[in-house]
């Protein structure tokens, strides 16, 4: 077995058991919490063997983690058929392709209300987390029948899972450097009538403790495990990242030129995904200075912001670098480690700290329409892509709400921009600001009418302007230029072309 002795302390020594004997611990309709945002800091070992047990007896759990997991936990237990319900995000192939056959049932949650609707008991079967299964590089002795789990790559939702639990189960793994040790800040709210403010005031705030405290008596088992986190490529920077990211660069340049930002702007705040991490790079290549970064996911950008020197602070919930970027980090937890700051997601995802500390949200649209509505999660308003993550918990509560989109997609075959949105994520009064590679659509105090030709205009494809410029001068004169002009059985031609011939052209 892996030795885990240097990385444990006496009192949970006699715990030690393989992943096989842990998850006889897993039982049939259980709710199981899991460490893990992105394919960051999930356990690995035991959702392994879960499936393998479940190929030879079957039975069904419902899987609630911070957000995207990695394959050892979407990919394995999927297709071994063990996952009833889902929940909140997940971006894997296989969990999406059996979300979209209807195989599992997956509730799509903003990521800050995740560890609060479980302990409130709001889950599908009314009951909190039965066993919590989190991957740690080390646990500690508190004294008084109490350990603390050093996390690793993610917060996510442990410290809540691990609080609420009947049963936890520790993954001990040794291929997360105990260095990591320092960066987390477990802090987990009082429920209402008792909550009180979450003390953030600025993104470098500490406001509670480097380790997840456990009663002795709850851990059930503690695994060794030396699998990898299997973190994911990004996508490369293209022309079109690029022009995005040289737009936002010019819009913030002129917004603190007007006073309305500071030079160091406000704690940014950045989507998942290629195209979000691109975006970041424009700051890189920036004149900007000590900036901070208030977010969920830090993905390569913000590392490259760190080398570049132009980063104060980086909170977040999880590391979702690119394989390269993670090899960086490991070879310099030390100098990262002062930047970086790991919260639960409850907390770095806090509506209430986000307006308080008033972060620039930037977050990645599927499409837009022309009233500035935006969907982030559903491919022609049926499929689901990946979820909602915590984009609605910044957009709606953000200084500044900023949406990203390229003018076209599928090779020019799709306009991202549509004359109404086939789903819903980010309605018109949260969205502030719209960048494509055109331009900037700046929609701050326009009406519907006005937002129209502005989001037209800098945003949409000349391919498809004439297209939707037509269908906006129709819907003005067929509703006698109302509020929000449609003609509502056209609304989703775009959408239906495209599902009939393969393209949105006509
Ligand atoms: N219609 C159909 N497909 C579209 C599309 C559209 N209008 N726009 C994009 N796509 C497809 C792309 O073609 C690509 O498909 P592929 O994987 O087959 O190549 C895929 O969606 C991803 O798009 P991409 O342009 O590579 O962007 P991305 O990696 O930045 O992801 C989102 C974009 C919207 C899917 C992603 O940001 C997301 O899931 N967002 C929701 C959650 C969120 O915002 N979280 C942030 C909180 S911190």
């Amino acid at each position: 077995m892996i030795d885990i002795k240097d990385r444990i302390v006496d009192v949970v020594a006699g715990k030690v058991m393989s992943a096989e004997a842990a998850a006889e611990f897993v039982h049939d309709g259980d709710n199981v919490g899991t460490s893990g945002f992105t394919p960051s800091g999930y356990p690995k070992a035991v959702p392994l063997a879960l499936a393998e047990k479940g190929k030879k007896t079957p039975f069904k759990i419902n899987v609630w983690t911070g957000a995207s997991v990695g394959p050892e936990m979407d990919t394995a237990m999927t297709q071994a058929g063990i996952v009833d319900r889902r929940m909140p995000y997940q971006t894997n192939n296989d969990m999406r392709k059996a979300i979209n056959a209807g195989q599992v049932k997956y509730t799509d949650l903003h990521l800050s209300h995740v560890a609060q609707m479980t302990r409130y008991g709001f889950m599908a079967n009314r009951r909190d987390v039965d066993v919590a299964i989190v991957e740690a590089c080390k646990i500690i002795d508190l004294g008084e029948g109490k350990v603390g789990l050093i996390p690793t790559t993610s917060m996510g939702n442990t410290s809540s899972y691990v609080q609420s639990a009947k049963k936890v189960i520790v993954e001990v793994n040794v291929t997360q450097p105990v260095a990591l040790e320092g960066m987390h800040d477990s802090y987990v709210p009082l429920d209402p009538p008792n909550r009180g403010p979450i003390p953030v005031c600025a993104p470098e705030d500490i406001i509670g403790t480097p380790y997840v405290p456990v009663e002795v008596e709850k851990i059930v088992a503690v695994v060794p495990c030396d699998i990898t986190d299997k973190v994911r490529p990004l996508g490369a920077i293209d022309e079109d990242a690029q022009k995005m990211g040289k737009n936002l660069v010019d819009f913030f340049k002129a917004e603190v030129a007007a006073g309305r930002l500071p030079k160091n702007l406000l704690p940014l705040q950045s989507g998942v995904g290629s195209v979000a991490n691109a975006v970041i790079n424009g700051l890189v290549n920036s004149d900007f200075e000590d900036l901070t970064v208030y977010t969920e996911v830090i993905q390569d950008g913000m590392f490259d912001l760190i080398d570049a020197g132009k980063l104060r602070v980086c909170s977040g919930t999880a590391l979702s670098p690119s394989p390269e970027c993670l090899k960086k980090f490991y070879e310099n937890v030390d100098k990262y480690k002062k930047y970086i700051i790991l919260r639960p997601q409850e907390v770095a995802n806090s509506p209430e700290v986000a307006r308080r500390i008033g972060v620039i949200a930037m977050n990645t649209a599927i499409e837009v329409d022309i009233y500035g509505n935006v969907n982030s999660t559903h491919i022609c308003g049926t499929k689901l892509m990946n979820g909602i993550g915590g984009s609605g918990d910044y957009a709606r509560n953000g200084f500044l709400t900023v949406f990203f989109t390229t003018s076209l997609a599928k090779g020019g075959a799709i306009s991202s921009v549509v004359p109404f949105c086939s789903h819903v994520d980010h309605t018109e009064h949260d969205v502030d600001v719209i960048v494509s590679e055109r331009g900037v659509a700046d929609l701050r105090g326009l009406s519907p009418k006005e937002r129209a030709l502005v989001i037209i205009d800098k945003i949409a494809n000349p391919k498809y302007q004439p297209m939707l410029l037509d269908y906006f001068h129709r819907a003005c004169e067929a509703c006698k230029n109302s509020q929000t002009p449609h003609i509502l059985s056209e609304a989703f031609s775009f959408h239906t072309r495209f599902n009939e011939t393969g393209t949105m052209e006509k």
